[in-house]
């Protein structure tokens, strides 16, 4: 593990933030716990180094830059995708008397505010880096609505955020309330350092969404498996939703490896599945996961928005790259995958199907 290489993949979650912080500006998407979430990430990610400068000024860059129409475009339709899923999947289980979505990676994700808003029954994990950890529990206990849909009881030995570099490595990293649990965990170490009783109040036996949304890419494939065959392993009814970008065999790929590498970050997976076809057998044949459900985003776009919204999108702003937004929409895909007796059939198609 290369600690310099995981910080520049713990900032990857600025880049997944401030994209939806502009598609909500620009009205793609509606999401009322945005300004909460990256005020707090503005003030309070500066302290999580002791070399602060850089930090404020690429978060400032970074959220005073707007994204481009073609991005917001590619935005709208991850989070509009990953929405339908998921509510589909709350839904199907909303009369069980609990039910789970364990975000891998979850970054400063605000899904958890809006699902355990809607869904008494559910009960929320979040996992990721011990730094992105420490600052999402600080930005939800310091805000009164977020502490209240997480059910925080206020104890007055909790420290509720920190306000300097030797404050934030003092600063318990642990979140456990009745309906929400978020935990450091390094997702490379599942199955080694932790097993699935580390997992606290993870209940193997009932109805379990993960969600991976850009995640396993950064890792190397053996461990991306790895995760995967844990969760697969461990949980008795279970279904992955996972956001991946593939490379394609194309230059597309290798342009989007190129760009990347460049500000330090490896995508090993991004070639090595890099068309649908690939991840359908690593899912298959490599992990044996035979319920399987897979589509690239173009097709996601195309088949499950309908008119209406499709033409307020596309009346939201001026594109002229549209050629460019199809390609970039083949270059990212949706996989479900499910086991156990869990019968959850989302009614919108994939490309891929495999039952
Ligand atoms: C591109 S961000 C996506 C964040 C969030 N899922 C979203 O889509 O908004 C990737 C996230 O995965 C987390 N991550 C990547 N590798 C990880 C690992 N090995 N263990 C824990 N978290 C990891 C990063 O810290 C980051 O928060």
């Amino acid at each position: 593990m290369n600690a310099r290489k995981d910080k520049v993949i713990r900032s990857t979650d600025v880049d997944a933030l401030s994209s939806r912080y502009f598609a909500v500006k620009k009205d793609y998407i509606d999401d009322p716990y945005m300004d909460i979430m990256v005020d707090g990430l503005k003030e309070l990610l500066p302290f999580t180094s002791n070399i602060n400068f850089s930090i404020s000024r690429n978060l400032k860059s970074a959220f005073e830059t707007p994204k481009l129409p073609a991005i917001n475009r590619g935005t709208y339709i991850r989070t509009k995708s990953i929405d339908l899923v998921v509510e589909q999947f709350l839904r199907k289980f909303k009369e069980e008397p609990e039910v789970q979505v364990v975000s891998i990676g979850a970054g400063s994700d605000t899904r958890p505010f809006k699902f355990l808003s809607l869904y008494s029954n559910l009960k929320y994990f979040e996992y990721d880096f011990v730094e992105s950890v420490k600052i999402k529990k600080a930005i939800i206990l310091r805000n009164k609505e977020l502490s209240s849909i997480v059910k925080f009881q206020n104890l007055n030995d909790v420290e509720k955020d920190f306000s300097n570099y030797q404050e934030f490595l003092r600063y318990d990293e642990n979140l456990f309330t009745p309906n929400y649990n978020l935990c450091p965990i390094d997702l490379r170490l599942l199955g080694d350092k932790y097993n699935i009783n580390s997992l606290q109040n993870l209940n193997p036996n009932i109805p379990t969404l993960i969600l991976g949304e850009c995640v396993l890419c950064y890792m190397e494939p053996a461990d991306a498996n790895q995760v995967i065959k844990f969760f697969h392993d461990n949980l008795n009814k279970s279904s992955i939703l996972l956001y991946e970008p593939i490379g394609g065999d194309d230059n597309f790929g290798n342009v989007m490896v190129k760009n990347l590498s460049s500000r330090g970050i490896s995508l090993p997976n991004l070639m090595h599945y890099n068309t649908l076809e690939k991840q359908f057998e690593r899912f298959t044949k490599e992990l044996k996961i035979e319920n399987l459900q897979i589509a690239d985003m173009n097709f996601v776009l195309n088949n499950w928005i309908d008119g209406d919204e499709l033409n307020r999108i596309n009346h939201l702003e001026f594109l002229d790259e549209v050629e460019e937004i199809v390609l970039m929409n083949k270059h990212y895909c949706l996989i479900l995958a499910q086991w156990g007796d869990l019968n959850f059939k989302p009614i919108q198609k994939f490309q891929l199907v495999h039952e």
